[in-house]
């Protein structure tokens, strides 16, 4: 693991994302202006109806700490421009809407209130801004006219713009532990935008210079703290350069990150679960994605799956936060996390009767399933030992065989815990 990182981050491993804007009330994911090219005088219907009277950060917050998450990420300001706390060099903001409260300070408050550290995801692409050039993501890439306007757009003046924000929201929120920048594409072929557009270098030191110790991920198009796997799970620690680097798989309930009304292609808890865990087991974090409706709830279903997810947490928590990966390796359809001299082994695949851990004969003192502390029976097959009528053998010399009930724990996904008699193996910072 990097030395560099706050270490908290390592350490709290599972964070709530939180994406609401104008978005949120159009229902239709949060890429609505740019997937039905809308301009912004037909995106204007969002911002003066925006009354999200059900809104409540304290909720949201309590709702992150009960699933067992330690951190939480709000955007700021999503692609469509549209800043969510009372930015002062623009009018296109939540306190000129029919709301007309700052979201950003109550979500700041309240987040620190109940005790989970504060991130801000803010927003590099701007589709509102008069400066901000039409490129190949622009809503307005189809229209030539916007496209000949650029010549009269000073980009120069955006970056600014932008500059201008970050400084303004690190400044006047308190102690920021986190900021998602969202995102760079140099190499788009109808027009990109990457480091030097962005002026990331000097927008990544006064991030620094503002929030020492700030956690920041790598959207700028330079390396900084953490990388972002989107929407997929990495199945082996991640590299950059060939270097083991810290991650975080960024991951939503539905496939949207924004409300998305109709959209029913939920992710079950116990997958959730078993994302979690497999994040930990490769060295990573994970941050799941919640899209509070226009009213500034979170729905129905991502309730459920938050109380779900919270349920296991309650019983599974230090298999998670404070665990990393193991340097064992984990036999077929179990992933190991490991905190100091506990290995948990997360069955993924329940088996019938025998579990096989190589390597692990004579280096485990005690053996419990971790939700209900009971004790898990452990035998030593001597190696070479072959199967017979019944009994279990033929595994290689090393092998730890646990003894399991034939029913699984009625959790989303059981953990045993192995109370290893020396820590050679563990990989921890
Ligand atoms: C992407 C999308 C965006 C979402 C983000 C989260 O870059 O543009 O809508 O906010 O990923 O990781």
């Amino acid at each position: 693991m990097s030395t560099s990182i706050a270490p908290w981050f390592e350490h709290d491993r599972f964070g709530m994302f939180i994406h609401f804007g104008l978005y949120s009330a159009a229902a239709r994911h949060e890429w609505v202006k740019n997937r039905e090219e809308l301009t912004t005088a037909e995106y204007q219907r969002y911002f003066d109806h925006f009354d999200p009277d059900l809104a409540d950060p304290a909720d949201w917050a309590a709702q992150a700490k009960a699933a067992g998450m330690r951190y939480v990420v709000l955007t700021t300001k999503h692609h469509d421009g549209f800043c969510l706390w009372d930015a002062s060099n623009t009018d296109y903001k939540i306190t000129n809407t029919p709301y007309g409260k700052d979201l950003v300070r109550a979500y700041a408050e309240a987040a620190r209130e109940a005790g989970l550290r504060v991130g801000f995801y803010h927003s590099l692409i701007d589709w509102h801004h008069p400066d901000f050039t039409v490129d190949g993501y622009h809503p307005q890439r189809g229209d030539s006219a916007a496209r000949e306007a650029n010549a009269g757009r000073d980009f120069g003046r955006y970056v600014d713009y932008l500059h201008a924000q970050v400084r303004e929201l690190l400044t006047d929120y308190g102690r920021i532990d986190y900021l998602f920048y969202d995102f760079s594409y140099p190499g788009h072929p109808e027009g990109g935008k990457g480091r030097a557009d962005w002026r990331s270098e000097e927008l990544l030191a006064l991030t620094r210079q503002l929030q020492p110790g700030i956690v920041v991920n790598d959207r700028l198009d330079i390396p900084a703290d953490i990388v972002t796997p989107e929407q997929y799970q990495p199945v082996s620690p991640m590299l950059r350069d060939g270097e083991e680097v810290p991650w975080e798989a960024c991951q939503t309930t539905n496939g949207s990150w924004g409300y998305d009304r109709d959209n029913h292609d939920h992710k079950s808890p116990d997958l959730i679960v078993r994302m979690l865990a497999n994040s930990v087991s490769n060295g990573g974090n994970m941050l799941l994605n919640v899209g509070p409706n226009g009213r500034g709830e979170f729905d129905p279903t991502d309730r459920h799956i938050l109380r779900e997810v919270g349920d296991w947490m309650r019983l599974h928590e230090r298999a998670i936060i404070g665990a990393g990966p193991s340097a064992y390796v984990a036999p077929a359809d179990c992933h190991y996390t490991q905190a100091g001299n506990r290995l948990y082994v997360h069955v993924f695949a329940w088996p019938m009767g025998h579990l096989h851990l190589p390597d692990l004969a004579g280096k485990v003192s005690y053996a419990q399933l971790l939700h209900d502390g009971s004790e898990i029976n452990r035998v030593v097959h001597e190696a070479g030992t072959e199967g017979l009528t019944t009994q279990p053998g033929g595994q290689p010399a090393g092998t730890l065989t646990l003894e399991l009930p034939m029913r699984a724990p009625s959790v989303a996904l059981p953990v045993i815990e192995l109370f290893l008699t020396d820590q050679r193996n563990e990989v921890q910072p």
